[in-house]
């Protein structure tokens, strides 16, 4: 760096002027690559590593029987879940078949940058894009270098993506894995949707494949039959009498993509062919090993991992998202075991992460909530003794202590508890020392009290969020009200506690229109939610309404999604939703979920409509447990 460019970084600094984006790789220059991105924002790895907050996951259901490993079905945002997967790794519970540590294969399908709307002149608009775009870039970043992470050492990345991004995240990932580590770029070729008459019709998309490792990574060879007019070297004819060779797959594929008649589609927009991803598994990874996607979908990969005897771990922070996966399987048909008989999946928990149930929270045995409350605040649990008094971790190296609600039943903390524990340890916990314990506990309002000098902070569960004890404010999950929505890219940050929206509703039957027969009808009379952003509670009313989801013949157990119903569509049919009689059995069950995730539900017997109780048969399920 010459003494000249230094003097002006300086005087810029100086004058309290933020440095061009350009001067990043003067001061900080790339080692040992050729060539780097940059962008407005792009942090550094070390910072993104430290920065991300980890959350606890708390399960909400368990499907299907056994000991051991569950796979893993995340309801949250992808990169404070997957801190949480990466300590999961470093206390050796993520572990391949072989025993290797960390997952196989990752394969992930990120929204393709945000379609956020802007109004202004020609020039603003593309001001905007570039921004979008450097943003989307290093929301993008962040994932991967978390996956990167998470990666075992012959671990394998596969990373979808459209003609338009494509060659920015190439560069990208060549910073995250290292250009030696790049092994394809595959075209995932098909040939529905529109055509274009002004250039070539785009009919690829791109997967850009890295190993963590090239000389190491796991690779099983792929062959694909490929036919000939005439017979040449060593042939066979098939049954048709047509030549065939099989030979080592190319990476270009031609797989058709899901379409509205395709027995595999689920509804969910973005959703990809089974057969694109049974090859990338196939490839990549062995019977048992774990596959992760972290942004799941409609879950094709859970599927693709469950036929082929993987294990898998798969985050979404979208309601529709995860009720999909859920439905796609307990119908899961096809897989099969050792045996080759049709089984169904393999035993499976839901979990939240970030977004927590306080009521059941509440009843955890003492060292499980113990647990959850110094993970929910970034603690370490490291039991330590201060004069005789039993601590449980550390936070920014000052001592935290997590209060015993069960043992202590009865006993509040207040002023003067906190004046004892200062008189008995004060001297000797440095400037700092930390009290979580349920918001219900304390008896004073303050985040903090001082004495002498020493600060006593009380974090409260359900809900503290001090400023200064976190390095970033928190942003709520975003649920989509619209189609467009659904795939854009979301970055959430923090946790919050599940507060269900109050909804009124009113079910009745009426004749259908223009015909003789009847429907039954669903409508929304009322809606409000409450969510805290930046520490402050808001409240909302059907602005804050996300989408509606349907169990139209409710077993009692499990929600299993049949319809769902965005709220901007709902809007303009004036908040009703007719459903075809005959397709209501016993009971529906009706999922209302807000913006930030929150649901409320409601069973709603038959009768309520209005109609006669019974209903038609129950659909054939799969087998399944459900335990709270
Ligand atoms: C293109 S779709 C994936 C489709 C999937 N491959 C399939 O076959 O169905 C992208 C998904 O990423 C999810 N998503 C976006 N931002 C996320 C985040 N920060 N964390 C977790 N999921 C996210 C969206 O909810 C959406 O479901």
């Amino acid at each position: 760096m010459d003494k000249k460019f230094l003097e002006r970084v300086i005087d810029a600094l100086r004058h309290g002027e933020s440095l061009p984006a350009e001067w990043a790789r003067f001061l900080f220059p790339p080692e040992k690559r050729e060539a780097e991105l940059v962008y407005d924002g792009k942090e550094r790895e070390e910072e993104i590593l430290a920065d991300i907050m980890s959350v606890p996951l708390q399960p909400v259901s368990t499907f299907g029987l056994g000991t051991g490993w569950h796979n893993k079905l995340i309801f949250g945002d992808n990169l404070q879940a997957m801190k949480t997967l990466l300590q999961m790794k470093e206390a050796g519970e993520l572990r391949n078949a072989d025993g290797t540590s960390g997952v196989r294969l990752v394969y992930i399908d990120p929204p393709f940058a945000t379609k956020k709307e802007f109004r202004g002149s020609h020039d603003e608009q593309a001001y905007q894009d570039r921004i979008t775009g450097a943003a989307f870039l290093e929301f993008l970043r962040h994932r991967l270098v978390m996956l990167r992470e998470l990666l075992s050492e012959d671990g394998s990345i596969y990373v979808h993506l459209d003609g338009k991004k494509a060659h920015y995240v190439k560069v990208l990932m060549d910073e995250v894995f290292g250009e030696q580590n790049f092994m394809n770029e595959i075209a995932w070729c098909y040939a529905t949707g529109g055509a274009s008459r002004d250039r070539f019709s785009r009919k690829h998309d791109t997967i850009l494949f890295y190993a963590k490792n090239a000389r190491q990574k796991l690779f099983n060879v792929q062959k694909e039959r490929e036919y000939y007019d005439k017979p040449f070297f060593n042939e066979q004819k098939d049954e048709q009498g047509r030549y065939y060779a099989d030979v080592i797959m190319k990476d270009y594929w031609r797989i058709p993509a899901v379409i509205n008649v395709s027995k595999e589609r689920t509804g969910y927009p973005t959703q990809k062919p089974e057969l694109l991803l049974e090859r990338i598994i196939r490839a990549s990874s062995n019977e048992g090993d774990l596959v992760l996607d972290a942004f799941a979908g409609s879950g094709t990969t859970c599927i693709a991992a469950e036929k082929l005897s993987r294990r898998w771990i798969a985050v979404d922070c979208g309601k529709l998202s995860i009720y999909t996966i859920q439905k796609r399987l307990l119908h899961l048909s096809g897989a099969l075991d050792g045996m080759r008989r049709q089984v169904g999946p393999a035993a499976f928990t839901l979990y939240n992460a970030g977004l927590y149930d306080f009521a059941s929270l509440r009843k955890l045995p003492w060292q499980d909530w113990r647990f959850f409350a110094l993970q929910l605040f970034g603690c370490k649990d490291e039991p330590h003794q201060i004069a005789g008094l039993q601590l449980d971790g550390k936070l920014k190296g000052s001592s935290v202590l997590v209060f015993n609600h069960d043992e202590l039943a009865g006993k509040r903390i207040d002023e003067e508890t906190v004046r004892d524990l200062h008189v008995a340890i004060g001297n000797q916990i440095g400037k700092r020392f930390f009290m979580i314990a349920p918001r219900g506990s304390f008896d004073f309002q303050q985040d903090y009290l001082d004495f002498d000098g020493v600060r006593y902070y009380a974090l409260r569960i359900p809900y503290s969020i001090i400023n200064e004890l976190h390095t970033r404010s928190f942003t709520a999950l975003e649920q989509p009200r619209d189609e467009g929505a659904i795939n854009a890219t979301v970055d959430a940050v923090g946790f919050d506690f599940i507060r269900p929206p109050r909804v009124a509703w009113l079910a009745s039957a009426r004749k259908t229109t223009g015909g003789t027969g009847r429907e039954a009808v669903l409508r929304i009379r009322s809606f409000a939610s409450t969510t805290r952003t930046h520490g402050v509670d808001v409240a909302g009313g059907l602005e804050t309404f996300a989408m509606l989801m349907l169990d139209l013949d409710y077993d009692g157990e499990v929600f299993d999604l049949d319809k769902f119903y965005l709220a901007n569509d709902l809007q303009r049919a004036s908040w009703e939703v007719p459903i075809p009689v005959d397709s209501i059995g016993k009971q529906v069950m009706a999922v209302f979920i807000d913006i930030y995730g929150n649901e409320s539900r409601e069973i709603i017997p038959r009768n309520k409509f209005g109609l006669l109780s019974g209903g038609p048969a129950r659909t054939v399920r799969n087998r399944r447990q459900h335990a709270a």
